[in-house]
Formats: C-alpha cells, structure tokens, sequence
C-alpha cells in the first residue's frame, strides 16, 4: 500500500530502500531518509499518513542506535509531535517513548521463540530488559518469574507502566533498574534461563551470565557477526575462545536472527550451562 502510494514521488529503488528502513510503532511511523530524499521528507510523510490511517506521527531517523542507553535521535516530520505510544504485540501492550528508550518491532519473532522454549516454573533473567518486551511476551505466555533488569531509568519507567496494561500473565516480571553486572554479583548460580539482548556488547558481559547461571541454564546470546564468520559453524566457539568461563557450555542452537548492515548480521547462540 505504501508503495502504491509513494509510486508518483519516488522510483522504484527509492520506494524498495525506504520500506526496508521504515517501523511501525503504535502510532508513530519512523522513517530513515536518505540525504538524496530530504528535499521529499514532507511529501513522502504526508503520504505514509494517507495510506497509513492508524499513524499519526511521522520521524526520521537521524542516527544510528547510539549510546550505553541505545537510542536514536529522531525528528519530527509530520502529524502530531509526539514521542510515547502504545505497540501491541502477541497479545501484549507496552507503553513506549521512541527517543528515550531503545525499541525494535523487528524482534517479534525472537520474542515468541524464547516465549516457545521457556517451562513454567523457571527463573529468568534479562540482563539488558528495555521496557521488558521479552520479559513481558514470556510472562504471557509461561508461568515463570523474570527479573527484568536495565540500566536505563526511562526503560524501567516504560517497563511498569507496560505492565500496568497487561493484567492478564502467567508469569510474574519485576523490573530492575540496575547494571547487569552489578546486578548478577548478588544473584549467582540463580537462574534457569538468561537472556541478553545487547548484541554489541553481549560478549563483555557473558562471564557474569555464566556465574549468575544455574547448571543446565540456557543462555542466550545474541551479538553482531560478520556474514562471513557466520557462514562457518564453529563461529561461537571462535567467539568465545578469548573469555575466561567459570563454566563449560554446550551449544544447543545457533540461528542468524536478522540484517543489521553491510555483510553483518545479527545472530543469537543458545548455550547450555554444564
Ligand atoms: C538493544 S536494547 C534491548 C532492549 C530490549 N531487550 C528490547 O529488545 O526491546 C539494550 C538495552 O540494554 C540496556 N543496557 C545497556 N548497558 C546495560 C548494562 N550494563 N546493564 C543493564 N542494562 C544495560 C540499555 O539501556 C538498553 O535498554
């Protein structure tokens, strides 16, 4: 539909480049315009918002995901100048602030595996939670307990008050304003299952997973491969080759989880504690 829309303003390459880079969240459209298209902004959001009737708010992106805090810095296009919205996803709805907290639609899928995998009953960690859309997908699905841990006082805001609009869990999700590794030296040897959705950072921190970790526990380690070490399956064991566990691990499951730039992906490892 949008490309039908757009087909008069741009050509065929434009429209294929600017849906590839262009999220719905709630009602707030966030757009990545190339410098050969800013003279177009206007134009192309007014017509997102003509054949888009649920977005009332139109932002470009102006930067990459940046910072400890990863967040964009976004400008306003068009419609109502307005940040915070209500997303919904696998029968969840989380409250949301698209410039002060880090948030990706395009992490769906991944959330309803994890969902797929957990037992009821297990005791999880989410070392760097956001507003907890892992944690709160999980909770809704499996009678589990996820403390639910960021570094980011905005994210624990966003993460209560999504939780305020999801009454109906299984689970039980306590959000934690906290450094995760901080956080996982008074919690050793504590839970069955922890994730750690900080793909450019993941790695500094896995010695804390393993030593937070349960025997048995399943992590998840989710980091940025280039294509090319991926294509060769001992990619993990060469990525971790260089850390110091206290543990050993066993590779369970290892899948590419999507693009992220030129010739690099985003993966995620799922390893078992033994
Ligand atoms: C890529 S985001 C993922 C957020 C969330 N899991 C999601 O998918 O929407 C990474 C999060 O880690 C948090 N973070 C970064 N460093 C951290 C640390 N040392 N301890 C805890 N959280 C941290 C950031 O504030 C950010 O919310």
């Amino acid at each position: 539909m949008l490309k039908e829309a757009l087909a008069g303003i741009l050509d065929k390459d434009e429209i294929a480049h600017l849906s590839s880079s262009f999220d719905v969240i709630g009602d707030i459209a966030i757009i990545k315009i190339p410098n050969e298209l800013s003279t177009k902004q206007e134009l192309i959001a007014a017509q997102i918002q003509r054949s888009m009737k649920n977005v009332r708010t139109v932002l470009k992106q102006s930067s990459d995901v940046q910072g400890e805090y990863r967040t964009r810095d976004l400008e306003f296009v068009s419609g109502d100048e307005n940040y915070e919205t209500i997303y919904k996803e696998s029968a969840c709805l989380f409250k949301v602030n698209v410039k002060e907290v880090y948030f990706s639609p395009r992490l769906s899928t991944e959330r309803e595996r994890l969902a797929s995998l957990v037992r009821d009953g297990e005791q999880i960690l989410n070392m760097f939670a956001g507003i907890g859309t892992f944690s709160i997908v999980i909770a809704k699905h499996k009678e589990c307990h996820i403390e639910s841990v960021d570094k980011n006082p905005k994210a624990i805001e966003f993460a209560r008050e999504s939780l305020k609009l999801n009454k109906h869990l299984k689970g039980t999700v306590n959000p934690v304003l906290a450094d995760a590794a901080t956080y996982t030296e008074t919690h050793k040897n504590t839970f069955d299952r922890i994730i750690m959705p900080l793909p450019e950072r993941s790695k500094e921190f896995l010695k804390y997973a393993f030593e937070s970790s349960k025997i048995r526990a399943v992590i998840h380690y989710y980091v940025h491969v280039p294509e090319k070490e991926f294509e060769d399956e001992n990619w993990i064991e060469r990525d971790l080759s260089s850390l110091q566990l206290t543990k050993e691990y066993k590779i369970l499951n290892w899948k590419r989880v999507r693009e992220v730039g030129p010739r690099f992906i985003q993966a995620v490892a799922d390893l078992q504690v033994s």
